[in-house]
Protein backbone atom coordinates (compact mmCIF):
# COMPACT_ATOMS: atom_id res chain seq x y z
CA UNK A 1 0.00 0.00 0.00
CA UNK A 2 2.44 2.65 0.71
CA UNK A 3 5.45 2.76 -1.15
CA UNK A 4 8.40 5.00 -0.65
CA UNK A 5 12.07 5.19 -1.10
CA UNK A 6 12.79 3.18 1.69
CA UNK A 7 10.48 0.06 0.67
CA UNK A 8 12.88 -0.11 -2.37
CA UNK A 9 15.99 0.36 -0.61
CA UNK A 10 15.47 -2.30 1.49
CA UNK A 11 13.11 -4.61 -1.10
CA UNK A 12 10.37 -4.34 2.06
CA UNK A 13 6.63 -4.72 1.56
CA UNK A 14 5.86 -2.06 4.05
CA UNK A 15 7.63 1.15 4.99
CA UNK A 16 8.27 -0.57 8.19
CA UNK A 17 11.24 -1.84 10.44
CA UNK A 18 11.10 -3.85 13.91
CA UNK A 19 13.87 -2.05 15.80
CA UNK A 20 16.89 -3.74 17.22
CA UNK A 21 15.88 -4.14 20.97
CA UNK A 22 19.01 -5.69 22.88
CA UNK A 23 18.19 -9.34 24.32
CA UNK A 24 14.99 -9.21 22.76
CA UNK A 25 15.28 -9.38 18.82
CA UNK A 26 15.76 -13.35 18.86
CA UNK A 27 16.08 -15.25 15.89
CA UNK A 28 12.65 -16.14 15.61
CA UNK A 29 10.70 -13.02 16.38
CA UNK A 30 13.15 -11.38 13.43
CA UNK A 31 11.58 -13.22 11.65
CA UNK A 32 8.66 -12.96 12.35
CA UNK A 33 8.68 -9.37 11.90
CA UNK A 34 10.42 -9.60 8.14
CA UNK A 35 7.64 -12.66 7.26
CA UNK A 36 5.07 -9.75 8.07
CA UNK A 37 6.46 -7.93 5.45
CA UNK A 38 8.21 -5.74 7.40
CA UNK A 39 12.19 -5.46 8.25
CA UNK A 40 13.46 -7.40 11.12
CA UNK A 41 16.50 -6.33 12.69
CA UNK A 42 18.91 -8.22 14.88
CA UNK A 43 20.50 -6.37 17.70
CA UNK A 44 24.23 -7.45 16.78
CA UNK A 45 25.42 -7.16 20.63
CA UNK A 46 23.16 -9.52 21.96
CA UNK A 47 26.15 -12.18 20.85
CA UNK A 48 28.99 -12.80 22.33
CA UNK A 49 30.93 -14.19 19.90
CA UNK A 50 31.48 -14.04 15.97
CA UNK A 51 30.32 -17.80 16.45
CA UNK A 52 27.34 -17.18 17.95
CA UNK A 53 26.41 -14.15 16.07
CA UNK A 54 26.93 -16.71 13.09
CA UNK A 55 24.27 -19.28 14.26
CA UNK A 56 21.72 -16.52 15.11
CA UNK A 57 21.98 -14.98 11.53
CA UNK A 58 21.84 -18.63 10.04
CA UNK A 59 18.70 -19.27 12.06
CA UNK A 60 16.94 -16.49 10.94
CA UNK A 61 17.57 -17.61 7.63
CA UNK A 62 16.26 -20.72 8.04
CA UNK A 63 12.90 -18.99 8.74
CA UNK A 64 12.70 -16.12 6.37
CA UNK A 65 13.19 -15.71 2.97
CA UNK A 66 12.50 -12.28 3.16
CA UNK A 67 15.67 -9.18 4.30
CA UNK A 68 16.30 -8.54 7.68
CA UNK A 69 18.78 -6.40 8.62
CA UNK A 70 21.96 -6.53 11.81
CA UNK A 71 22.14 -3.28 13.83
CA UNK A 72 25.79 -2.61 14.77
CA UNK A 73 25.73 -0.62 17.90
CA UNK A 74 28.07 2.25 18.21
CA UNK A 75 27.16 3.24 22.20
CA UNK A 76 29.70 3.14 24.85
CA UNK A 77 29.32 -0.50 26.49
CA UNK A 78 30.56 -2.51 29.63
CA UNK A 79 31.46 -5.36 27.40
CA UNK A 80 33.69 -3.96 24.76
CA UNK A 81 32.30 -4.68 21.16
CA UNK A 82 34.50 -5.21 18.38
CA UNK A 83 31.65 -4.92 15.11
CA UNK A 84 34.92 -5.55 12.67
CA UNK A 85 33.80 -9.39 13.80
CA UNK A 86 30.12 -9.08 12.92
CA UNK A 87 30.96 -7.08 9.57
CA UNK A 88 32.91 -10.16 8.35
CA UNK A 89 29.97 -12.69 9.50
CA UNK A 90 27.43 -9.47 7.93
CA UNK A 91 29.73 -10.34 4.43
CA UNK A 92 29.93 -13.20 4.40
CA UNK A 93 25.87 -14.34 5.25
CA UNK A 94 24.79 -11.82 2.51
CA UNK A 95 22.80 -9.38 4.88
CA UNK A 96 20.93 -6.70 2.68
CA UNK A 97 20.84 -4.41 5.58
CA UNK A 98 22.94 -2.68 8.51
CA UNK A 99 21.48 -0.20 11.09
CA UNK A 100 24.01 1.79 13.21
CA UNK A 101 23.28 3.62 16.05
CA UNK A 102 25.04 5.21 18.92
CA UNK A 103 28.14 7.59 17.72
CA UNK A 104 28.67 8.98 14.44
CA UNK A 105 29.18 5.43 11.62
CA UNK A 106 33.08 5.22 10.52
CA UNK A 107 33.60 5.76 7.50
CA UNK A 108 35.66 3.47 6.48
CA UNK A 109 33.11 0.55 8.29
CA UNK A 110 30.83 2.05 5.70
CA UNK A 111 32.92 1.97 2.63
CA UNK A 112 33.23 -1.83 3.69
CA UNK A 113 29.80 -2.50 4.07
CA UNK A 114 28.91 -0.69 0.58
CA UNK A 115 31.38 -2.31 -1.23
CA UNK A 116 29.65 -5.61 -0.16
CA UNK A 117 26.38 -4.89 -1.42
CA UNK A 118 24.74 -3.82 1.61
CA UNK A 119 22.39 -0.83 2.70
CA UNK A 120 23.18 1.36 5.11
CA UNK A 121 21.51 3.55 7.48
CA UNK A 122 22.03 5.67 10.68
CA UNK A 123 19.66 6.14 13.71
CA UNK A 124 20.03 8.82 15.68
CA UNK A 125 18.67 11.90 17.95
CA UNK A 126 19.47 15.30 15.98
CA UNK A 127 19.24 17.14 12.46
CA UNK A 128 23.28 17.71 12.89
CA UNK A 129 23.52 13.53 13.66
CA UNK A 130 21.85 12.68 10.49
CA UNK A 131 23.70 15.23 8.77
CA UNK A 132 26.87 14.05 9.87
CA UNK A 133 25.45 10.59 8.66
CA UNK A 134 24.69 11.69 5.74
CA UNK A 135 28.48 13.09 5.09
CA UNK A 136 29.99 9.76 6.54
CA UNK A 137 27.84 7.80 3.64
CA UNK A 138 25.00 5.97 4.89
CA UNK A 139 21.88 5.36 2.33
CA UNK A 140 19.29 6.22 4.80
CA UNK A 141 18.74 7.87 8.29
CA UNK A 142 16.37 7.11 11.17
CA UNK A 143 15.36 9.89 13.51
CA UNK A 144 14.50 9.29 16.89
CA UNK A 145 12.13 10.94 18.84
CA UNK A 146 12.80 11.61 22.50
CA UNK A 147 9.32 9.68 22.94
CA UNK A 148 10.68 6.29 21.97
CA UNK A 149 12.11 3.62 24.23
CA UNK A 150 16.01 3.11 24.19
CA UNK A 151 18.84 5.68 23.76
CA UNK A 152 17.25 8.77 23.60
CA UNK A 153 20.09 11.25 23.85
CA UNK A 154 20.21 14.23 26.12
CA UNK A 155 18.62 16.45 23.25
CA UNK A 156 15.06 15.98 24.19
CA UNK A 157 13.29 16.28 20.39
CA UNK A 158 10.27 14.81 19.69
CA UNK A 159 9.20 13.29 16.75
CA UNK A 160 7.34 15.70 15.88
CA UNK A 161 9.56 18.24 15.15
CA UNK A 162 12.68 16.10 14.39
CA UNK A 163 11.16 14.52 11.45
CA UNK A 164 10.28 17.41 9.32
CA UNK A 165 13.39 19.22 10.02
CA UNK A 166 15.62 16.10 9.14
CA UNK A 167 13.13 15.38 6.01
CA UNK A 168 14.02 19.11 4.86
CA UNK A 169 17.68 19.06 5.60
CA UNK A 170 18.73 15.85 4.38
CA UNK A 171 18.75 14.30 0.62
CA UNK A 172 18.83 10.91 1.64
CA UNK A 173 15.32 9.38 2.89
CA UNK A 174 14.57 9.75 6.36
CA UNK A 175 12.63 7.11 8.54
CA UNK A 176 10.61 8.05 11.80
CA UNK A 177 11.07 6.51 15.38
CA UNK A 178 9.65 7.18 18.36
CA UNK A 179 6.21 7.34 19.55
CA UNK A 180 5.03 5.50 16.89
CA UNK A 181 2.57 2.65 18.07
CA UNK A 182 -0.19 1.92 15.40
CA UNK A 183 -1.73 3.16 11.83
CA UNK A 184 -2.46 7.00 13.12
CA UNK A 185 1.00 7.51 13.99
CA UNK A 186 2.50 5.48 10.79
CA UNK A 187 0.38 7.94 8.33
CA UNK A 188 1.57 11.21 11.02
CA UNK A 189 5.48 10.24 10.17
CA UNK A 190 4.34 9.65 6.45
CA UNK A 191 2.49 13.26 6.41
CA UNK A 192 6.18 14.89 8.26
CA UNK A 193 7.74 13.37 5.17
CA UNK A 194 9.21 10.53 6.42
CA UNK A 195 9.73 7.28 4.28
CA UNK A 196 9.14 4.74 6.95
CA UNK A 197 9.25 3.87 10.53
CA UNK A 198 10.80 2.47 13.17
CA UNK A 199 8.99 0.67 16.10
CA UNK A 200 10.09 -0.81 18.70
CA UNK A 201 8.09 -0.85 22.42
CA UNK A 202 4.67 -2.01 20.41
CA UNK A 203 5.99 -5.31 19.33
CA UNK A 204 7.11 -6.02 22.46
CA UNK A 205 3.68 -6.43 23.39
CA UNK A 206 3.09 -9.26 20.88
CA UNK A 207 2.73 -13.40 20.83
CA UNK A 208 5.71 -13.97 19.59
CA UNK A 209 8.41 -11.62 21.25
CA UNK A 210 10.56 -13.45 23.76
CA UNK A 211 9.86 -11.90 26.93
CA UNK A 212 8.05 -13.01 29.84
CA UNK A 213 4.26 -12.93 29.77
CA UNK A 214 4.07 -10.40 33.29
CA UNK A 215 6.34 -7.88 31.71
CA UNK A 216 3.73 -7.94 28.31
CA UNK A 217 0.76 -8.08 30.63
CA UNK A 218 2.72 -5.15 32.65
CA UNK A 219 3.26 -3.10 29.19
CA UNK A 220 -0.98 -3.38 28.04
CA UNK A 221 -1.75 -2.09 31.55
CA UNK A 222 1.30 1.11 31.60
CA UNK A 223 0.19 4.36 30.04
CA UNK A 224 1.94 6.91 28.58
CA UNK A 225 3.05 8.26 31.95
CA UNK A 226 4.72 5.47 33.45
CA UNK A 227 8.37 5.54 31.34
CA UNK A 228 11.00 7.63 32.39
CA UNK A 229 13.94 8.93 31.35
CA UNK A 230 17.44 7.00 32.95
CA UNK A 231 21.58 7.38 33.19
CA UNK A 232 21.48 11.45 32.44
CA UNK A 233 24.10 11.77 34.56
CA UNK A 234 26.53 9.66 32.33
CA UNK A 235 25.46 11.30 29.14
CA UNK A 236 23.51 8.02 28.30
CA UNK A 237 19.97 8.96 28.63
CA UNK A 238 17.40 6.06 28.22
CA UNK A 239 13.76 6.17 28.16
CA UNK A 240 12.70 3.21 30.86
CA UNK A 241 9.49 1.89 32.00
CA UNK A 242 8.98 2.82 35.13
CA UNK A 243 9.66 0.16 37.40
CA UNK A 244 11.53 -0.48 40.74
CA UNK A 245 15.07 -0.57 39.00
CA UNK A 246 14.57 2.66 36.92
CA UNK A 247 13.32 4.73 39.94
CA UNK A 248 16.44 3.14 41.92
CA UNK A 249 18.46 4.10 39.26
CA UNK A 250 17.29 7.73 39.24
CA UNK A 251 17.42 8.13 42.94
CA UNK A 252 21.08 6.58 42.97
CA UNK A 253 21.71 9.72 40.03
CA UNK A 254 20.53 12.04 42.20
CA UNK A 255 22.78 11.31 45.02
CA UNK A 256 25.82 11.09 42.84
CA UNK A 257 26.18 7.09 43.52
CA UNK A 258 29.51 5.28 42.80
CA UNK A 259 29.26 4.29 39.29
CA UNK A 260 29.40 0.57 40.18
CA UNK A 261 26.46 0.79 42.02
CA UNK A 262 24.63 2.68 39.07
CA UNK A 263 25.98 -0.46 36.72
CA UNK A 264 24.70 -3.23 39.04
CA UNK A 265 20.95 -1.85 38.59
CA UNK A 266 20.78 -1.70 34.71
CA UNK A 267 23.45 -4.64 34.23
CA UNK A 268 22.26 -6.24 31.05
CA UNK A 269 21.88 -9.57 33.42
CA UNK A 270 19.07 -8.24 35.46
CA UNK A 271 17.72 -7.26 32.29
CA UNK A 272 17.22 -10.49 30.93
CA UNK A 273 16.28 -11.77 34.31
CA UNK A 274 13.06 -9.89 33.87
CA UNK A 275 12.74 -10.61 30.26
CA UNK A 276 12.90 -14.26 31.28
CA UNK A 277 11.26 -15.12 34.21
CA UNK A 278 8.93 -12.53 34.46
CA UNK A 279 10.47 -10.56 37.47
CA UNK A 280 9.34 -6.88 36.76
CA UNK A 281 11.10 -4.94 38.94
CA UNK A 282 14.65 -7.34 38.79
CA UNK A 283 16.39 -4.66 35.95
CA UNK A 284 15.82 -1.64 33.99
CA UNK A 285 13.88 -2.03 30.43
CA UNK A 286 13.39 0.26 27.56
CA UNK A 287 10.38 1.98 26.82
CA UNK A 288 8.47 4.49 24.73
CA UNK A 289 5.48 6.95 25.71
CA UNK A 290 4.27 4.96 23.30
CA UNK A 291 3.14 1.91 25.45
CA UNK A 292 -0.30 3.85 26.29
CA UNK A 293 -1.54 3.02 22.81
CA UNK A 294 -0.23 -0.39 23.26
CA UNK A 295 -3.76 -2.54 24.73
CA UNK A 296 -3.42 -6.01 23.31
CA UNK A 297 -1.07 -8.61 23.05
CA UNK A 298 -1.36 -9.67 19.04
CA UNK A 299 0.67 -11.44 16.87
CA UNK A 300 3.51 -9.14 14.85
CA UNK A 301 1.90 -9.73 11.83
CA UNK A 302 -1.29 -8.26 12.88
CA UNK A 303 0.38 -5.68 14.44
CA UNK A 304 2.40 -4.87 10.62
CA UNK A 305 -0.71 -5.15 8.85
CA UNK A 306 -3.48 -4.04 11.24
CA UNK A 307 -1.15 -0.32 11.10
CA UNK A 308 -0.89 -0.06 7.26
CA UNK A 309 -4.60 -1.16 7.13
CA UNK A 310 -5.41 1.70 9.63
CA UNK A 311 -3.11 4.15 8.17
CA UNK A 312 -4.90 3.45 4.99
CA UNK A 313 -8.25 3.77 6.30
CA UNK A 314 -7.74 6.92 7.79
CA UNK A 315 -5.60 8.44 4.41
CA UNK A 316 -9.27 7.23 2.50
CA UNK A 317 -11.73 8.80 5.18
CA UNK A 318 -9.38 12.05 4.71
CA UNK A 319 -9.43 12.39 1.33
CA UNK A 320 -12.57 11.96 1.11
C1 LIG B 1 13.28 -3.04 24.88
C2 LIG B 1 14.00 -2.20 23.88
C3 LIG B 1 15.33 -2.46 23.58
C4 LIG B 1 16.00 -1.67 22.63
N1 LIG B 1 17.31 -1.98 22.31
C5 LIG B 1 17.92 -1.27 21.32
C6 LIG B 1 19.25 -1.61 20.92
O1 LIG B 1 19.86 -2.55 21.45
N2 LIG B 1 19.82 -0.87 19.93
C7 LIG B 1 19.15 0.16 19.32
O2 LIG B 1 19.72 0.80 18.42
N3 LIG B 1 17.91 0.50 19.68
C8 LIG B 1 17.28 -0.20 20.67
N4 LIG B 1 15.99 0.12 21.00
C9 LIG B 1 15.27 1.18 20.23
C10 LIG B 1 14.43 0.54 19.10
O3 LIG B 1 15.24 -0.09 18.15
C11 LIG B 1 13.57 1.60 18.40
O4 LIG B 1 14.40 2.57 17.80
C12 LIG B 1 12.61 2.28 19.37
O5 LIG B 1 12.00 1.33 20.20
C13 LIG B 1 11.54 3.06 18.61
O6 LIG B 1 10.75 3.78 19.49
P1 LIG B 1 9.39 3.21 20.14
O7 LIG B 1 9.81 2.34 21.28
O8 LIG B 1 8.66 4.42 20.56
O9 LIG B 1 8.67 2.43 19.08
C14 LIG B 1 15.32 -0.61 21.99
C15 LIG B 1 13.99 -0.34 22.31
C16 LIG B 1 13.32 -1.11 23.25
C17 LIG B 1 11.89 -0.80 23.57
Amino acid sequence: MFKTRITKLFGVEHPIVGGAMMHVSKPEFVAAVSNAGALGMMASAMYGSQDEFRQAVRKVKDLTDKPFGVNLSLFPALRPIDNDLYVEVILEEDISVVETSGHRPPEDLLARLKAGGVKTMHKCVSVRHALSAQKAGVDAVTVFGTEGGGHIGEIGLTTMVLVPRAVDALDVPVMAAGGIADGRGLLAALALGAEGVTIGTRLLATTECPIHDNLKQALVSATEIDTMPILGSLQNTVRAWKNAAALKVAELESRHAELGEILSVVAGTATKRMYEEGDLNAGVTPCSQGVGMVREIRPVAEVIEGMVREAAEILGRLSG
